[in-house]
């Protein structure tokens, strides 16, 4: 696999890194500058009723949203926690607030900060914020978040929020109720739809499919009800593929599908929203690992490598073997040979003591010395922030943010 050319920074950041300590290296680095470019390439290409939010989950660090809050349209938070995070972070970005399970508090918070919206997920939920938002005399716009009943083809990811049974949104049978409850509050004012029923969509086709459900089902309800309902939420889910990195999902072409759709006449006056998580940041971020140990065990190569899953659990969560890139590193200072393999499969594993800490299986490599770097590219999304980063009590990463101006600045010299 070649290294993408956005990873030049990145490698060189490493190499640095490597160069300051004396302790085996384990980093995670994230170039905002990429971020930033990637960013504005998937905002420049959406229709102009489309908005591009992020979903905060998939990597919350302070330097990230803000090398995002003013190039998108806002962010998506699900809980409480966040809310208050991007509210620090990003005084003034627009908020959107969705996920299941919010409490009170948490509703309460939101109609305090003034979201922008909050995606009901119930009838109860629709109930609680109803009269949190009667008794503090304002008004919450708000999406009922549906779950709808989709054939397996239309939802067939590895990873799916719904399209079938689901705790998450509410049963389109609830929708009348839902719509009517919402009129005759004075705390509500319902702007339409929201629906999230998938993660790690590879195909550009099989989203445009789901999207045109998604109007189709919105048209439905207009009809209806006999309301415009001028926000539609179609959620996030846009994958980035590990196991074949070289396919990737066609942003250009799902734009092109996309204008043909929300070009619509019926369409005009609504907003139709992406909250795009992993799509977003996957990108920016690698993990670093230092070699620490190259053994056979029982037929087979492992490379001990400093870290692991509990940094680092994409691959195990999502159950591939991801890839990476061995950046090799000529300096020996001990006085044994050193340890190496050519042309062999290694399996990359942590200092975790479970045989679950595998960040790669079987990979064949030309040349694997004790002492190289291993960088972990698609690291930037639900990975060191899904980890359980002190299972073992072993250091954390070291988190290295390449600033944003950073190109800018090379270039003005
Ligand atoms: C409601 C909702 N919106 C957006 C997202 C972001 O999804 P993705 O990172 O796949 O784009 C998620 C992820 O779980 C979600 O639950």
């Amino acid at each position: 696999m070649t290294l993408p050319p956005d990873l030049t920074d990145t490698v060189a950041a490493a190499y640095r890194l490597h160069a300051d300590q004396r302790d085996p290296l384990c980093a995670y680095i994230y170039d905002l500058n990429a971020l930033q470019a990637h960013v504005d390439r998937l905002v420049a290409g959406l229709p102009a009723n489309a908005e591009l939010f992020y979903a905060v989950k998939a990597n919350s660090d302070a330097p990230v949203l803000q090398a995002l809050s003013d190039r998108m349209a806002g962010f998506e938070v699900a809980s409480g926690g966040e809310l208050a995070w991007v509210n620090r972070h990003c005084p003034g970005s627009r908020v959107i607030f969705g996920g299941p399970g919010k409490t009170a508090a948490e509703l309460r918070a939101a109609v305090e900060a003034g979201v922008d919206c909050v995606h009901v997920e119930s009838l109860l939920e629709l109930e609680r914020l109803s009269s949190i938002a009667e008794r503090s005399g304002r008004t919450v716009p708000v999406l009922l978040r549906v779950n709808l009943n989709l054939s397996p083809d239309q939802v067939a990811t590895s990873l799916t929020m719904g399209g079938r049974s689901t705790p998450f949104g509410m049963d389109e049978a609830d929708v009348a109720l839902a719509v009517d409850r919402a009129e005759r509050s004075s705390g509500i004012s319902l702007q339409g739809f929201h629906f999230h029923l998938l993660s790690h969509q590879l195909s550009a086709d099989a989203q445009l499919a789901l999207i045109d459900r998604y109007l189709a089902q919105l048209r439905s309800w207009r009809r209806r009800f006999g309301r415009a309902f001028p926000v539609l939420n179609v959620g996030g889910g846009i994958g980035i593929n590990y196991r074949s990195p070289d396919q990737q999902f066609d942003w250009d072409a799902f734009c092109t599908g996309l204008r043909g759709r929300f070009g619509a006449a019926d369409l005009q006056g609504t907003r139709i929203r992406f909250e795009l998580g992993r799509y977003v940041t996957g990108f920016c971020g690698s993990y670093v690992m230092e070699v620490m140990d190259i053994k056979r065990n029982l037929g087979r190569y492992f490379a001990v490598c400093r870290g692991g899953t509990h940094h680092f659990r994409t691959p195990y969560a999502q159950g591939h073997s991801h890839p990476f890139h061995v950046l090799p590193v000529d300096a020996w200072t001990l006085p044994i040979a050193r340890p190496e393999i050519r042309q062999q499969p290694v399996t990359v594993v942590g200092q975790l003591c479970t045989p679950k800490d595998v960040l790669a299986t079987d990979t064949r490599l030309a040349r694997l010395r004790v002492g190289d770097l291993l960088l972990f590219p698609y690291a930037g999304a639900y990975a060191w922030h899904i980890s359980h980063h002190d299972f073992l009590r072993h250091p954390h990463p070291q988190q290295l943010y390449l600033p944003a101006e950073k190109r800018a600045k090379a270039l003005a010299c």
